[in-house]
């Protein structure tokens, strides 16, 4: 049984006009049908230009919004179809990374109340020293100094701050990790220590993910496979060497094509 499996997933958003009589003239369809599906521990890449649908597809499985067909079987058990407040207890289970950590981090908050809080969610009742711990514990897996965690957001660089989101997403010890675009902010150098933080945390934690971004080349280091998504569909799916070297989309190979090469730059 695949962990994640996204059967036919549609989610579409109508589009209305007019003031006082308003009326449904058209349909975006953000995510058209589509099939995926995820082993325990993998990381799949989803890539495509932007307002192909990839957050809506990631919003879609975090059950954010409800998707207009299709479901969403995590182990088995299908979530399109759980009662709201079953839905609430669950989403302790999926978190996501955002491309910009300086705003999804309370700018009024130290990272160890931020932490505190993601840890609660989960262990209601810890002892202060036990909570003091886990903190401590999370900012070291993170690649941060536990001496910082009386600092704002604000004081750290846009890299340790990405850390400091991806300590807070781990918190409540997740099932699943969703990176919407997580690098896509940082310089390049940066970048790469974030994806090897991430792949270093999957290899630790056996943690399964879904990676997104418009960046190919980004989706290749990471991903154990890749789907590339267009117009609300999955126009390529397979091993992410594969998809790289063999493609046969022809958007695939635009987006191989937009990559820039050093030999062109020099
Ligand atoms: N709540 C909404 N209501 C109406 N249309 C929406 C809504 N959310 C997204 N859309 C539309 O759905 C399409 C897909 O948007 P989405 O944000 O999923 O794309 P994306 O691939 O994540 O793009 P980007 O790379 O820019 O983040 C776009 O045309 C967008 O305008
Ligand atoms: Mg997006």
């Amino acid at each position: 049984m695949a962990f994640l499996e996204l059967n036919n997933i549609k989610t579409h958003f109508p589009v209305s006009k007019g003031v006082l009589m308003r009326k449904v003239t058209d349909t975006i369809k953000a995510v058209d049908g589509i099939d995926l599906s995820i082993e325990e521990g993998e990381i799949l890449g989803l890539v495509g230009e932007s307002g192909c649908g990839k957050s809506t597809l990631s919003r879609t499985i975090m059950q954010l919004i409800p998707a207009t067909e299709g479901s969403v079987m995590l182990k088995g058990e299908n979530l399109s179809s759980l009662a709201r407040s079953e839905i609430r207890r669950r989403r302790l289970d999926f978190q996501m990374i955002f491309q910009d950590p300086y705003a999804s981090l309370n700018p009024r908050m130290t990272i160890n109340s931020t932490l505190a809080e993601a840890i609660t969610q989960r262990h209601k009742k810890l002892k202060t020293a036990d909570l003091d711990d886990r903190i401590a514990q999370l900012m070291e897996r993170v690649g941060l100094d536990s001496r910082f965690r009386q600092k704002y957001p604000h004081e750290f660089s846009g890299g340790q701050r990405q850390r400091i989101a991806i300590a807070r997403a781990l918190a409540p010890e997740p099932k699943l990790i969703i990176a919407d675009e997580p690098v896509s902010a940082l310089d390049v150098s940066i970048q790469s220590q974030i994806l090897n933080l991430l792949l270093k945390l999957r290899h630790d934690l056996n943690l399964t993910m879904i990676f997104i971004s418009h960046d190919l080349s980004v989706v290749r280091y990471i991903s154990d496979n890749i789907a590339v998504m267009h117009q609300g569909k999955i126009v390529e799916y397979g091993n992410a060497e594969d998809v790289f070297n063999k493609a046969q989309h022809p958007y695939t190979q635009k987006l191989i094509e937009a990559i820039p090469h050093i030999k062109n730059i020099a």
